[in-house]
């Protein structure tokens, strides 16, 4: 996004994430800011910037984002989503099978000189095909997780807090559950929902306690959806099988109990991480900031102000 905008713009960036308090000593000159899911663009952070038109989220989620703030001063929010929809998808599904096949636990096994030859007991896993996935938030990217589950030949239920079309529905055999349904029904839960104050804490001991002591739950969400201390002691009790961990509700620290658990896959937020993938988030947020910059709307706006 830099190259593409510092043509038409004198653009500034910083490698790191600055945190509120330096964000806010530093916005005041600026019409428009990219950011991504690291920064923290509060209140105090907008009330700093007098001449602020856009905020460009590089990333599909916008919860680091006061919108109601933004909406009060007319700044356009705005974010990237489908582009990232596949990537994120592919890697709910690589987690899905690490948990379900242990493919982690194989790998350290291997590098850790311990793989003393074949046995018919070791390292076993669960079988995918045929079995019943659960998605809790079925946008784009839920949707995209049920398409690939029709290749393993699996029954698809869905949650969220209203059904798709039934068009949708019929096209990916996907079928609206209660969220009650969706814990006790389901093998495999995959979150892709976005992060809000419903959403927040959504999995915790009492929801674990009620999926299947077999079951798999997959995270490429939001970190803060489910509870990360109830998380670890359900996979230390044997409450479910495994989880697979994309994203973090204090990112970059993780939970320590997870960090010691075999049953947890850990990934650093790879969801969209990939060469394609990154290039069309950072074409597309680019060319938001440049269709308000030169009084436009933007292509993919949170909301219109
Ligand atoms: C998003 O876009 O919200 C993702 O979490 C970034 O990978």
């Amino acid at each position: 996004p830099i190259c593409a905008l510092s043509r038409r713009y004198h653009v500034t960036w910083n490698k790191k994430p600055l945190g509120e308090t330096r964000l806010a000593a530093r916005v005041r000159p600026y019409h428009a800011l990219l950011t991504t899911l690291a920064d923290p663009i509060t209140r105090k952070v907008l009330q700093a910037a007098p001449l602020l038109q856009c905020v460009a989220n590089f990333a599909v989620g916008y919860n680091n984002i006061d919108l109601q703030a933004a909406k009060e001063k007319g700044i356009w929010v705005t974010n990237t989503p489908e582009v990232l929809t596949e990537a994120t998808a592919d890697i709910a599904w690589a987690l899905l099978l690490s948990c379900a096949r242990r493919i982690p636990e194989g790998e350290r096994m291997v590098r850790a000189g311990k793989f003393k030859g074949w046995h018919p007991l070791m390292l076993l896993g669960q079988d995918l095909t045929g079995k019943t996935l659960g998605i809790y938030g079925f946008g784009r990217i839920g949707q995209s997780v049920a398409r690939r589950g029709r290749g393993w030949n699996m029954k698809v239920l869905y949650h969220q807090r209203h059904p798709v079309s039934r068009s949708v529905e019929q096209g990916l055999q996907a079928r609206y559950a209660s969220f009650q349904q969706l814990l006790q029904r389901s093998d495999f839960i995959s979150v892709n929902a976005p992060l809000t104050t419903q959403t927040r804490h959504r999995f915790g001991t009492r929801e674990f306690l009620k999926m299947k002591r077999s079951a798999i739950f997959i995270n490429t969400a939001r970190g803060a959806i489910h509870d990360e201390k109830a998380l670890a002691h359900a996979l230390q009790k044997g409450i479910i099988h495994s989880a697979g961990l994309d994203v973090y509700e204090f990112e970059p620290r993780i939970h320590p109990q997870l960090t010691r658990l075999e049953n947890c896959t850990l990934l650093p937020h790879l969801g969209s991480a990939t060469v394609e993938t990154r290039d069309q988030m950072a074409l597309l947020a680019a060319e938001n900031i440049h269709l308000v910059l030169s009084g436009r709307k933007p292509k993919t706006p949170v909301f219109i102000p």
